[in-house]
Formats: structure tokens, sequence, C-alpha cells
């Protein structure tokens, strides 16, 4: 594994240096200009009207279908005024997806520093994806949590990261959502004053608010990746397993938004020395078998199709997304 992704699924937010090997382009404000003018269409930028921590400062999204919007994006950018922009580089499911054609700096790291560690720790298959965020001005982004474990890479300007460590009734949850984001925020948050050459690990599920400040604009790269499995696409998959199985959740599990979706994480339960062939491992068992039904599937029936939709998992990247099929993809931060 590489250095980076040993931390994936641990559960403390921390801040590394960048890897040896990796530097990020000489003029990171150039560079994101230059991906925003030529990307615009594809990325989101939004401005507040005034600077910062105020919690009530308007916020407005310019439109992207406009070529002007980047002229006046970039103005702010240039007189420090709060704005803030993303561009997607990179979205990638189980090794199929996409990579913008002049993002080689996020290619050349997602190869170098991730793809074997998230292979290792995603037997399954996994998603990845990189996005480029620039901003100033004091502009505050919101506190929410992503789905994902996320590395940021920060490259210019100065950003303060306070990040709310997942509180521990979250962490002993095997079947999770995100909706409860003031349940999430009871731990204590620790403010990460992030300087150019420095990584923050942010662990999935973890509450964090991100504001860009000084006279610098704020260039940074962030790197999400997991394969949080969700409810709906496992009664997919075991309904194919099985016949007539109609295997599916609770009624309370059923509604497809991004932030009431159910999931587990499969890859968190994998034990080192524990043979595939041996079943899905005690504790998903219990907990998977005790919230699906079936009124045509008993429980042991029932314990044994999920052994061996394990075994499928852990040998081939059958994992398919964060949301099910019908859903597509969902907009907003993953
Ligand atoms: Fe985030």
């Amino acid at each position: 594994m590489s250095e980076l992704t040993d931390f994936l699924h641990t559960d403390e937010p921390k801040v590394l240096n960048f890897p040896e090997g990796v530097t990020h382009p000489s003029d990171p404000v150039s560079w994101a200009l230059e991906l925003f003018a030529t990307n615009l269409p594809e990325a989101d930028m939004q401005s507040r009207e005034s600077p910062s921590v105020k919690q009530d400062s308007k916020l407005t999204y310019f439109d992207q279908k406009d070529p002007a919007s980047f002229e006046r994006f970039k103005q702010r950018i240039q007189n420090a005024q709060p704005v803030h922009g993303s561009l997607s580089l990179i979205d990638s499911c189980s090794g199929d997806g996409t990579i913008r054609d002049n993002a080689d700096w996020a290619r050349q790291v997602y190869e170098n520093q991730f793809v074997q560690g998230l292979a290792e720790c995603h037997p399954m298959g996994g998603y990845l994806r990189a996005t480029m965020w620039a901003s100033c001005g004091d502009h505050r982004y919101e506190a929410h949590c992503d789905l994902f474990d996320g590395f940021l890479l920060h490259m210019s300007g100065q950003k303060r990261v306070r990040v709310w460590p997942v509180p521990n009734k979250y962490r002993q949850r095997v079947i999770f959502n995100h909706r409860d984001f003031k349940g999430r925020m009871t731990s204590k948050p620790i403010d990460f004053e992030l300087e150019p050459g420095q990584i923050l690990y942010i662990p999935s599920g973890a509450m964090h608010e991100v504001i860009a400040h000084g006279e610098e604009t704020a260039v940074s790269v962030s790197f999400h990746m997991g394969s949080p499995f969700p409810m709906l696409t496992l009664c997919t998959q075991l309904n194919m397993m099985v016949q007539g199985g109609k295997v599916s959740v609770p009624p309370y599990m059923k509604k497809i938004d991004k932030f009431n979706l159910f999931f587990f994480e499969p890859t968190r339960f994998i034990e080192k020395d524990r043979n595939p062939d041996d079943g899905m491992p005690d504790r998903l068992l219990k907990e998977l078998s005790g919230v699906l039904q079936s009124k045509q599937v008993d429980l042991k029936t029932m314990r044994r199709m999920l052994s061996n939709w394990w075994r499928l998992a852990m040998s081939r990247p059958m994992y398919q997304g964060p949301y099910p099929e019908r859903v597509g993809k969902l907009s907003g931060s993953v």
C-alpha cells in the first residue's frame, strides 16, 4: 500500500505532507483558471455577497451556460472577493470512468498514489473522484459530510478546515446514512490551517466546513474514494442470485435521495486471515440478515445467500457506485 492509502478506513482526521514524488503545478492559480476556462459548463461556481463567516451571507451560483461567467469568476478571484469554484477531474468506478483531458497532474497522482491501495482495500471495486477547488475572500463552504474517505491536497493560499470527528455512536453503525448532520457535529471540532504542500485526510462521515482565507487564492484537489454499498443495490444483486427471492428492505430504507439512502461498507469487515470461502463475517451477516426481508426466503437461506454474495464480492469488481442504478448520479459533493 502507498503511504496515503494506509489511512483508508481510519477514523481520525489528520494532516500529512505531500509524499515524495508529488509536487503541485508551479502556478496553481493559473492552472486552476485554465481548467475552468476550458470546462466552464461542467464547473460549479458560487459567490457570496459578503465575506465569510457570517452565517447568513447570501450564496449566488454563476450560470455555467453563460460564457461571460468565467470572466466574472476570474475577476472575483483577482480581487480576492468571496468566490468559490469546483471542477471534477476524475470520476471512476471500479476502474471504469473518465479523466479530464488536461488533468495530467491529477491522473499521475491517481495512478501513483491511489490505484493500487484502492484496489487492495476495496477488492470488490471502488469509486474514486478527484475534484479541483479554487476559492478566496473568506468564502465559506458549508458544513457537510461525504460518503467517501477524502484526501485534500492543498496547493496554494490558506484554507481553514474545521472537522468534527465522527462521534462514536456513528462509527459503530453497520448500516448507516448521513442524514443527521446535527448529531454528527456533537464531537469537538478540530481546526486545520492548511499550508501549500499539505494533505488533509477527512474520514467518510466526518462533518467539515472549509474557509479560504488570506490574500492568496486557495487551490486544492480532493481525492475521494471507497465502496459504500447501497442496501437497495444489495437487494437487487441478491434477487438476481435467487429467482423469486423478492428480498427487500423495510420501508424507511427505501427513500431514494442523497442523504436518506442507506449503506453498509463491506470492505470495513474484511479480516486479513479470513478466507472469503468461509462466508460473510459474523457481525456484518447478523446486521444485514436482521434487516433484509423476504416472504419467500427463511433466515437460514438468507444467510447462505449473503455468504455467497460475499464470496462473489471479494473476488471480482462488482461494485456499481454509491447510488442505485435507477437513481443515476446525484449531484453535489460526494
Ligand atoms: Fe467535502
